[in-house]
């Protein structure tokens, strides 16, 4: 990773007025990372539509893996063109927000939120928080922002301006001060996905005021007869149809070839994830560019080695993951 992108940045407090708000989305607008509050916590926001902004996130949060992320929108109607609602999801949407519940819903066909911000999966997180300066910066920014609670990883999620810049400072754009969150917990997050709405993550919206809009009780994920639905579980879903195969040289015959970093030659059916060699871009390619082979039809994806340092781990990670035996 180009450790200038996430170290040397000068972070702007920015106050919450029309200004500061105006700020934020501008420079969301322009990949940057803000971090904002919401009635839960604070969240590390990115252009959840821009690949390279939400690489960044991982990158200032030193997140290990890929996990997908939540994209916050500023209404229901703006979430319908990301995901499909099927009646359980409009009713707890209606019910609920603008307020701390999040629905994992199959991704619209119209979906422009990032492949790596779903982590690559056919679903996506949404939710309409009820802070008045997050839906103000959702309001102006216009379109879906990723965001995660705006802390380090493995450090306690942020509840105030303080903690996010203490966390994030210096590797971020802005931190906009509203002062501390109300509720101090994550949303709770709710798939409805098939029918039987599935509780993932439990979170500001008490399980029993679900249960009572959907009128029946909640899955909890992993119960018996329900696969469980952690996003580890998930991560298994985007492996390619073809075989992979790590840090190779170059690919043998029949094989597609996922490059990194300035390649000698060029090869058929190959992509490079960033020829530059720059992990941020390489992680705003994986999924895509795993996707774009695997159509190809390969017995095999050869991938070249991608540097175990800075978001290098997190590619590995999934490619790992993407090659394991199954
Ligand atoms: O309160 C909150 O939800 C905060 C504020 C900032 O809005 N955000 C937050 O985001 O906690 P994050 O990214 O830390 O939470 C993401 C959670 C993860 O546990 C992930 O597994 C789950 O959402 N998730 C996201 N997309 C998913 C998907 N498609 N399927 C299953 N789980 C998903
Ligand atoms: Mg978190």
């Amino acid at each position: 990773m180009n450790q200038s992108l996430s170290t040397t940045r000068q972070t702007k407090l920015l106050a919450a007025d029309a200004a500061g708000i105006a700020e934020a989305a501008e420079l969301l607008r322009a990949g940057g990372l803000v971090a904002l509050p919401t009635e839960t916590v604070y969240g590390l926001a990115a252009d959840a539509t821009s690949g390279t902004a939400v690489a960044g996130i991982y990158a200032a949060k030193e997140r290990p893996s890929f996990n997908p992320l939540i994209s916050h929108l500023p209404d229901l109607a703006s979430a319908r063109r990301q995901g499909l609602f099927d009646a359980n999801a409009l009713a707890l949407a209606q019910s609920f927000w603008p307020g701390p519940l999040t629905l994992v819903v199959p991704a619209s066909p119209g979906c422009t939120v990032s492949d790596l911000a779903r982590a690559g999966l056919t679903t996506v997180a949404l939710r309409v928080p009820a802070h008045p300066v997050a839906h103000a910066v959702l309001a102006a920014a216009g379109r879906p922002i990723a965001a995660p609670s705006a802390n380090r990883s493995g450090r306690i999620s942020a509840t105030s301006a303080e903690d996010a810049l203490g966390d994030l400072g210096g590797r971020i754009d802005a931190v906009l001060d509203a002062g501390p969150t109300e509720v101090g917990v994550e949303s709770t997050i709710v798939a409805c996905l098939d029918g039987a709405p599935r509780l993932l993550r439990p979170g500001g919206v008490p399980r029993s005021a679900i249960e009572h809009v959907i009128g029946r009780p909640l899955v909890i994920a992993g119960d018996a007869g329900h696969a469980p639905i952690s996003p580890g579980m998930l991560a298994s879903h985007y492996a390619p149809a073809a075989r992979v195969r790590l840090e190779a040289q170059a690919p043998q015959p029949g094989e597609a070839w996922l490059g990194f970093g300035p390649d000698e030659q060029t090869y058929p059916d190959s992509l490079n994830l960033s020829p530059t060699g720059d992990l941020r871009e390489a992680a705003s390619h994986l999924f895509g560019y795993l996707r774009r082979l695997d159509t190809l039809g390969p017995t095999t994806i050869a991938v070249a080695r991608i540097p175990e340092q800075g978001l290098g781990e997190a590619i590995n990670d999934r490619l790992r993951r993407a090659a394991a035996p199954r």
